[in-house]
Formats: structure tokens, C-alpha cells, sequence
């Protein structure tokens, strides 16, 4: 405990902010948008005090469902740390992770707009971010296959019960390409069907995505997969 607090206060004088680690992983969160309304309601309604102990779950529950027991197993953070920082952005983002640096944004602009509940939702996103941070096989890259990470990202977020309101219906959508939330539910649907299958999809996307992962730990194409999974929703 006293180890815990002298890290806290140690950061609060170096990052204006708070830290904590576990599992051998520095957590770090800052408000640089504290003059902002948005910011206000974060340090009221959340604090980076709560989002350092909230990043830390998410990972511990992230490489429970990546299946990642060992360290070895997992993949490292930039200088084993994940950073918050919440910051006034222009436009209509939410937040995102910046992979070459472990470190997540949240838009002070986001939280000010919420009409929800600001805990819930946070740390919704937060269990999104986080996983960007552990998941394998983002140096796939241009993005080319960016709604296989989203879905992953979101399946453990869906899975975590932070699932929130403006997400779509399972069943909805018109493409298991579709990422976010769409994807998501697909994903949780073939989870259904072979558990383990998003800790062996993740695993593959070490050497990057392709379509016949889901043959493989499957058993069947992806289109196929997708057909049966609008069918049991009606179409
Ligand atoms: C904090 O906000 C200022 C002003 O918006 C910005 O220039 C700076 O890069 C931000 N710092 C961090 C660590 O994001
Ligand atoms: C917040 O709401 C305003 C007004 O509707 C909108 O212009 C702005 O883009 C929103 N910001 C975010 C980050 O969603
Ligand atoms: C990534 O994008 C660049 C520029 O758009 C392109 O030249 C390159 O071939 C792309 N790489 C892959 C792996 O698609
Ligand atoms: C999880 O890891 C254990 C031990 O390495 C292994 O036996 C098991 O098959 C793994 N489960 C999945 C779903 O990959």
C-alpha cells in the first residue's frame, strides 16, 4: 500500500496525474483538458485516479480472454505503460489509441456530450482502447484490415458488459466487415459456437488477417458464417 501510494504521489508531481502498476505495466492517466467543461465533468464524474485502476482491469480481463496467462505471452507495451490522457480534440472523435506509443486519447469534447451515464460509457471505451494496447497483429497495417481490430476491440468491450446503448442490434448489419459493433456481435456469435475462437483469432493475427482464419478455427467460410448468423436473426 505504501509502495502504491508513494508511485501515486511520485507521478502526481511528475504528470499532474496518477499511476499505478501491475503485471509489470506502468498506468498512467492526465486531465490536460481541465479548463474545458469536458474535462470538468471528467475529473467530477470519473478522475484519472478511477481510470488508472479501469485501465488496469481492462487489461487483466483482456489477457483473460486473449488467454495470455504468461507475460511471455503477451504482447509488450511501448516502455511497459499505458497512458490516458484526456485532451480537447476537434470533431466528432470519441478517443483512440496511438499504437507506437501505448497511449490512449479521450476527447474532453466526447464526455462533455454524453447524456448517458459518464462512468459506464468511459469505461466502455476505455476496455476498447485498452485492448489495442494488447491485441496481436496491428503492424497488419494501413489499416487494411482495420475491422477485424475494431471488432476485436469491441467483442471484449461487448464482453466486459459495457456494451453501450448506440451500438447495433445483434443481427444487424450488412457485412462481418462492417468492424465496431457489427463485427463485434459476429464475432461473439462464433465465439458461441466454438468458445475460445476470438483467443485463437487473435493469436493468428500475429502474421495478419485473412479470411481463411475463420475456415480454419471454424470449420467455415466467413461468408457462410455470416449467412447463418443473419439467418438466426431472421435475414
Ligand atoms: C495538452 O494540451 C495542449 C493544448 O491543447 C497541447 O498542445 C498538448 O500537446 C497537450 N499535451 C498532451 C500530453 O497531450
Ligand atoms: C458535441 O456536440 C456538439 C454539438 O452537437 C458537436 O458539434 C460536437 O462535434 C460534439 N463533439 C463530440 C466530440 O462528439
Ligand atoms: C500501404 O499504403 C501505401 C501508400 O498508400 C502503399 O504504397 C503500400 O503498398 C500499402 N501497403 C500495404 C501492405 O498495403
Ligand atoms: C489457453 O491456454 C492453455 C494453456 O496454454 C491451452 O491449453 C488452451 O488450449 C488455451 N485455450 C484457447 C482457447 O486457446
Amino acid at each position: 500500500m505504501m509502495k502504491h501510494l508513494t508511485t501515486v504521489f511520485a507521478s502526481l508531481l511528475v504528470v499532474a496525474g496518477l499511476a499505478a502498476t501491475a503485471a509489470g505495466v506502468r498506468f498512467e492517466a492526465a486531465n490536460n483538458a481541465s479548463t474545458t467543461p469536458g474535462g470538468q465533468r471528467f475529473d467530477e464524474e470519473y478522475g484519472v485516479g478511477y481510470a488508472v485502476q479501469v485501465m488496469s482491469e481492462a487489461s487483466f480481463f483482456t489477457w483473460k480472454i486473449f488467454n495470455q496467462t504468461e507475460l511471455a505471452d503477451r504482447r509488450a507495451a511501448m516502455d511497459d505503460r499505458v497512458k490516458l490522457v484526456v485532451n480537447d480534440i476537434n470533431g466528432n472523435i470519441l478517443g483512440f489509441e496511438s499504437d507506437s506509443e501505448s497511449s490512449i486519447t479521450l476527447n474532453a469534447g466526447y464526455v462533455n456530450n454524453i447524456t448517458g451515464d459518464v462512468r459506464t460509457l468511459v469505461t466502455g471505451l476505455l476496455y476498447h482502447e485498452v485492448t489495442h494496447v494488447w491485441q496481436w497483429g496491428q503492424q497488419d497495417t494501413n489499416w487494411t484490415h482495420g475491422w477485424v481490430y475494431e471488432g476485436i476491440a469491441d467483442f471484449v468491450r461487448l464482453r466486459a458488459g459495457y456494451a453501450p446503448p448506440y451500438w447495433v442490434q445483434p443481427g444487424e448489419g450488412s457485412s462481418w466487415d462492417a468492424g465496431y459493433s457489427v463485427t463485434a456481435w459476429f464475432l461473439d456469435y462464433c465465439d458461441g459456437l466454438r468458445p475460445g475462437f476470438v483467443t485463437v483469432l487473435n493469436e493468428r493475427l500475429k502474421d495478419g488477417y485473412s479470411d481463411d482464419d475463420f475456415l480454419q478455427i471454424m470449420g467455415k467460410p466467413v461468408q457462410e458464417l455470416w449467412r447463418d448468423y443473419k439467418a438466426k436473426y431472421g435475414g
